[in-house]
């Protein structure tokens, strides 16, 4: 199905509501109200590039940002569901705004993201958190100002779920966080169904914006001096099958390459079944695609790899990998590895074990396999004991931590360029930066080099950072 591009009349729609809320949001602030908004972030990078929007939506009418919600009027949380540690995170923090709106009667309270996309959830916010004045799916996001004019004029609640019809919204305001990192959305929702995973049934199915609006809204970055520019996906590798006209990623990819300026390109996350030699050629040969690649493998097991319906087995993970490095020797090669999914042995933990040293990674994100209702893996017997899978995530980290300090100190002695990204957050008198392979490198400098590209020669490491001195 071809996806459903934002018309004008629906842009125009949401303009008029946002219109709504503002006049009476200007009304209030005349009376002497404050109206400051907040946003609430949990999960991933596309949590965060929605988030972004949000912010930009909830300026269009009239709200001032502010960071913490205890000066907010309106406060959204933009939750996750990939975990039960999120879900449960943001059901805790959402339990402790009761205070917030005794003592702030006009306080509206919104709850978004891929959480309150499962129905059940949505119905035990309607029932247990009686305070919250809205929820919306994920695919609602542009329905914002629709849903708090609502909320205002009816004094109702409001609950919006998503109803699969596959929208791209174009033209919503973004706030961006950065002023030179940042993300740009090429696609929403995913078609896999690996069976762990609840992302297909609480963000929908593939669905890519046009890229022209991509490649003209990565110019207007590189215009306005964004010098890093994420391109987020949950598979990028299947960005375009769902257009009319032809653009795989790799053809994107090309298009983007070809706007002028100082900047770099990143992308996640791919999926190996789509990753493609011609996309590994591209990054080969265009100079503003970063030298890194997020490849999730998941399991180093083929039974457990098709028990997660991941369709590879590792003779092809590793052949794209042989591919990947024969075309750039230097690249920096990052994995996600889920532990303790249902069945796996201590053979098939083993085989992870080996996977992880034969790749060689720079960075790995690992996570215990956390049981999401309505998957398919939270069904499946032979479920792993938490001690078991506790003590299996400490020898992948114990085993990853001596390849990465190795890795990390081939760099000692070389020059490498590093986008700083001001003062570093574990210790204040260092500066930290990104360098293209994604390592962080603490190094001295002046606070006024942030989000600058400089060349930083590389004096020491460790496993999880990079040290030197500017040049
Ligand atoms: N349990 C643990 N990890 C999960 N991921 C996705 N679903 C689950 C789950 N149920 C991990 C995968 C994915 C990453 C974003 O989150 O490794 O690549
Ligand atoms: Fe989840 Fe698999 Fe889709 Fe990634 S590719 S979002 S892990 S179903």
């Amino acid at each position: 199905m071809a996806s459903h591009i934002f018309t004008n009349e629906e842009n125009n729609e949401r303009l008029e509501y946002t219109l709504r809320v503002k006049e009476k949001n200007e009304a209030a602030k005349l009376l002497g109200a404050r109206r400051n908004a907040c946003v609430v972030t949990y999960g991933c990078q596309q949590n965060e590039a929605d988030s972004e929007r949000i912010a930009g939506m909830l300026e269009e009418m009239g709200y001032t940002l502010v960071k913490s919600e205890a000066d907010a009027d309106i406060i959204i949380v933009n939750t996750c569901a990939v975990r039960d540690h999120a879900e449960k995170r943001a059901l805790s923090i959402t339990g402790g705004y009761k205070h917030f709106k005794e003592k702030n009667r006009d306080l509206i309270i919104g709850i978004g993201g891929c959480m309150v996309s499962k129905s059940d959830m949505s119905e035990k916010i309607k029932h247990s958190y009686p305070y919250v004045d809205f929820v919306f799916g994920t695919e609602k996001i542009f329905d914002l100002p629709k849903i708090i004019c609502g909320v205002m004029e009816k004094g109702k609640r409001m609950f919006v779920s998503n109803t699969g019809d596959a929208t791209v919204p174009e033209g919503l305001p973004v706030h961006r966080e950065s002023g030179y990192k940042a993300w740009v959305s090429i696609m929403y929702g995913c078609n896999n169904f690996c069976t762990y995973c609840i992302v297909p049934y609480v963000r929908g199915r593939e669905r890519s914006r046009r890229p022209e609006e991509i490649v003209r809204e990565v110019r207007e970055l590189v215009a306005d001096g964004y010098k890093e520019i994420t391109l987020l996906g949950q598979n990028v590798n299947s960005y375009g099958k769902d257009l009319d006209e032809k653009c795989d990623f790799a053809t994107l990819l090309r298009r983007i390459s070809a706007v002028e300026g100082d900047y770099i390109i990143r992308f996640m996350s791919s999926h190996p079944k789509d990753a493609s030699k011609e996309l590994i050629d591209v990054m080969a040969e265009e100079k503003h695609i970063a030298k890194q690649f997020h490849l999730p493998l998941q399991s180093g097991s083929d039974t457990l790899l098709r028990a997660m319906n991941r369709r590879y087995d590792m003779a092809q993970y590793l052949s794209l990998i042989d591919y990947m490095r024969q075309k750039m020797p230097n690249i920096a090669i990052s994995t996600d590895i889920i532990v303790g999914f249902p069945g796996e042995t201590e053979a098939d933990f083993e085989q992870t074990l080996d996977a992880v040293k034969k790749v060689g990674y720079d960075m790995l994100f690992t996570f215990i396999y956390s049981k999401r209702t309505g998957t398919p893996a939270a069904v499946m017997e032979n479920q792993i004991d938490e001690k078991t899978k506790g003590e299996r995530l400490s020898r992948l980290l114990k085993v990853q931590e001596s390849i990465a300090e190795a890795k990390n100190r081939e760099y000692i002695g070389k020059t490498v360029r590093v986008l700083c990204e001001g003062a570093s957050k574990t210790n204040s008198e260092k500066l930290t930066g990104r360098t293209e392979g994604n390592k962080i490198v603490l190094f001295d400098g002046d606070a006024s080099l942030e989000g600058k590209f400089i060349n930083v020669k590389i004096s020491d490491a460790a496993a999880f950072a990079l040290y030197g001195d500017v040049e």
